[in-house]
């Protein structure tokens, strides 16, 4: 295997998947990993406005949220080395998916419908599409629909069992040219 070299990298690195699947805490790691600045959609959404996301789908509904959320991902597109984690609904709407696989490289972390619902139990009234909800038909039924969208990713990551640093590595490790 060849060293890594940072020319072997994209301008951007977009991470998505469902709700709970790391990616804030690997998008973390892997731009410290490899020298590239960190940006979450969701926590820049929250700092322009002032507000929660729970608070922006409660006071504004989810159409205006999608709307941010579509300007946050456009804006990246300005910007370079930079690892993007973004919101699990983000590619599945407007043309998010299509601007991020044209501008970055865009990896899937794929995790089981049993994994997602046992690590959001304990925070789904924070998030305002798992409120109140029964977590595992849910998710089942959200990943049956967003995945054959998740699934257009350059790259699927399986992370079931696998730690934060393990994920980070392998991903990479992916971009060496070997
Ligand atoms: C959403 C996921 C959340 C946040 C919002 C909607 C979704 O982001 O953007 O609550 O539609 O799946 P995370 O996936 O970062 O939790």
């Amino acid at each position: 295997m060849q060293p890594h070299s940072r020319t072997d990298l994209p301008l951007r690195i977009y991470l998505i998947g469902y709700m709970g699947s790391g990616k804030s805490s690997v998008g973390i790691k892997l731009a410290h990993c490899i020298g590239f600045n960190f940006a979450d959609t969701d926590q820049r959404i929250e700092s322009e406005q002032g507000l929660s996301i729970a608070q922006i789908f409660d006071q504004y509904g989810e159409g205006h949220f999608r709307q941010l959320e579509k300007a946050q991902i456009t804006k990246t597109f300005g910007e370079f080395q930079v690892v993007v984690s973004t919101g699990g609904g983000a590619p599945c709407y407007e043309t998010n998916m299509a601007g991020m696989l044209q501008n970055g490289t865009v990896i899937y972390l794929r995790n089981r419908p049993e994994t997602l619902a046992t690590r959001l139990e304990h925070e789904k009234n924070h998030r305002p599409l798992l409120r109140g909800k029964d977590l595992l038909p849910l998710i089942t039924e959200g990943l049956r629909i967003r995945e054959p969208v998740y699934r257009q990713a350059h790259m699927i990551v399986d992370c079931d069992n696998l730690d934060i640093n393990t994920i980070a590595q392998q991903i990479k490790n992916s971009f060496s040219s070997c």
